[in-house]
């Protein structure tokens, strides 16, 4: 397949939240997510056809087990381009880069065509809630710099795992990015940033804000449903997103869910 006028697009697929375990049997709420992530790697092997680069934005491992970032980084050799990946409230950014044969994926920053794409670490330790740290708004300033004085680069999207912009489920209250104003300002403050991406609260949002897209991206394994008081889970199926970013800086997107299966999950569960 072909794509015409966007044969000069960047093709980027983001995957996040795959939640997988050590154990490839084990389940999150009722659902097998070594399942599921299958399930939407063969969707993307079906729709994609020529990927240029995956961006994966955290919770990779619900358990930080080794044994699970090497499943997720071995279903990435099959796809011919480089994978990102950034760490989420379940990950361990330790254990991440210390998997000596995919330390590639920790690039930090990486540019395609006249687009240049910053990953940026908001996990704490032990905490559900994001926050960018000195080390990490550092990064992000300096990049932003960079691009800006780069004739090459034209255009920026930025990732992060947690949401800076609050949820619009009550119970997500207190879950996003803690230095979100702190954040936003940046963002505001470099007028070739055309998107923010992320992942965290498992669901599909695309709006914009002071002239800059916002993309929220379903998990591959359970969906939170948006605009409720308590912790509940959607009844919709996980999905991938890709987005095609143009040379003028415009940017398509949209995200491609599994079909014809039926995934089970515990609509009981108060958290997870
Ligand atoms: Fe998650």
């Amino acid at each position: 397949m072909i794509r015409n006028s966007e044969e000069a697009a960047i093709r980027v697929v983001q995957i996040t939240d795959t939640h997988l375990f050590r154990e490839p049997g084990a389940n999150l709420l009722k659902l097998n997510t070594q399942d599921s992530f299958e399930k939407v790697i063969e969707l993307i092997q079906a729709k994609e056809d020529a990927i240029d680069v995956i961006l994966a934005t955290g919770d990779i491992a619900q358990d930080a087990s080794v044994e699970a970032y090497m499943r997720f980084a071995q279903a990435m050799q099959d796809f011919d381009a480089p994978f990102y990946w950034i760490p989420g409230n379940h990950d361990r950014r330790r254990v991440m880069q210390e998997i000596e044969m995919y330390k590639s994926a920790f690039g930090g920053s990486a540019q395609f065509a006249n687009w240049q794409i910053i990953l940026l670490d908001s996990s704490v330790s032990g905490e559900v809630h994001g926050l960018l740290g000195a080390a990490e708004l550092k990064r992000l300033v300096t990049n932003l710099e960079a691009s800006a004085k780069n004739p090459e680069i034209e255009h920026c999207i930025v990732c992060l795992h947690h949401n800076p912009v609050p949820g619009s489920a009550q119970w997500m209250e207190g879950i996003g990015l803690q230095n979100d104003s702190e954040f936003l300002a940046l963002i505001d403050k470099y007028p070739h940033v055309r998107a923010v991406v992320y992942g965290h609260i498992h669901q599909e949002l695309d709006f914009v804000r002071n002239n800059v897209r916002y993309f929220c991206t379903p998990s591959t394994c359970i969906q939170f449903k948006p605009k409720v008081e308590d912790f509940t889970l959607d009844n919709v199926n996980p999905a991938y997103r890709w987005f095609d970013l143009l040379p003028n800086g415009e940017i398509r997107s949209a995200i491609e869910r599994v079909t014809g299966y039926e995934f089970e999950v515990d609509h009981s569960s108060t958290g997870y």
